[in-house]
């Protein structure tokens, strides 16, 4: 794992995090198709939401979309100072950018939602977009993330949201209360 990558995969990676782009894009389409929706329906549009796998902040500012009150976590250095950037350039506001480690989180916040590196199927290999590969090059397979999803499950959380491949078994099947499914990916509602 190269957690800078080479200057090219940098400055590719610095124009791909654009929350601007992000939130546009999120606001687009009926709400009732929105699958990251119906896994976070029924919570107060106040709620803050903490997004504990920020990444390059896409479903970040899709939560953003639902939620007054974001926090997005990253632990990869530069990819949360590539948010951090973002963050200020935003103009809406309700958005917080940590840099650090979710499983030691004690900030406010009683939603979770998780979206850790996965291994793609073939399927998922022949559409993974290239920010994908990037991510999965510069931040390595995140393979704490049973410990992450208990850490989250020890704060009595309202809800947790855990993003997965269609077909993987759940990261802790016997405390699952619903899953939604979509075309390639499912949530998983501790
Ligand atoms: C698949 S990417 C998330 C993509 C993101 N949902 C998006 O829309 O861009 C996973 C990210 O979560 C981060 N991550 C995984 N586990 C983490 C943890 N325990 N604490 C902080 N960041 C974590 C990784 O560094 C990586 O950038």
């Amino acid at each position: 794992m190269d957690v800078f990558g080479t200057a090219s995969e940098r400055m590719e990676l610095s124009n791909r995090v654009d929350f601007e782009r992000f939130y546009r894009k999120a606001l687009r389409g009926p709400r009732e198709k929105n699958l990251l929706a119906k896994a976070f329906k029924g919570l107060h549009s106040d709620e803050l939401v903490v997004d504990t796998c920020c990444g390059l902040g896409e479903d970040l500012m899709r939560l953003r979309a639902l939620f007054s009150r974001v926090v997005g976590i990253e632990r990869n250095p530069f990819l949360a100072r590539l948010l951090q950037k973002a963050q200020r350039h935003f103009s809406l506001g309700g958005v917080e950018i940590i840099e650090g480690e979710a499983k030691a989180y004690d900030g406010p916040g009683r939603v979770f939602y998780m979206d850790p590196m996965y291994p793609l199927g073939p399927r998922q290999k022949s559409l993974a977009k290239r920010p994908l590969e990037l991510l999965k090059k510069i931040c390595g397979p995140d393979g704490d993330q049973v410990e992450l999803l208990e850490a989250l499950l020890d704060k009595k959380p309202r809800r947790v949201v855990v993003k997965r491949p269609l077909k993987a078994r759940p990261l802790l099947g016997e405390r699952v209360k619903f899953t939604l499914e979509g075309k390639l990916i499912r949530f998983d509602i501790y």
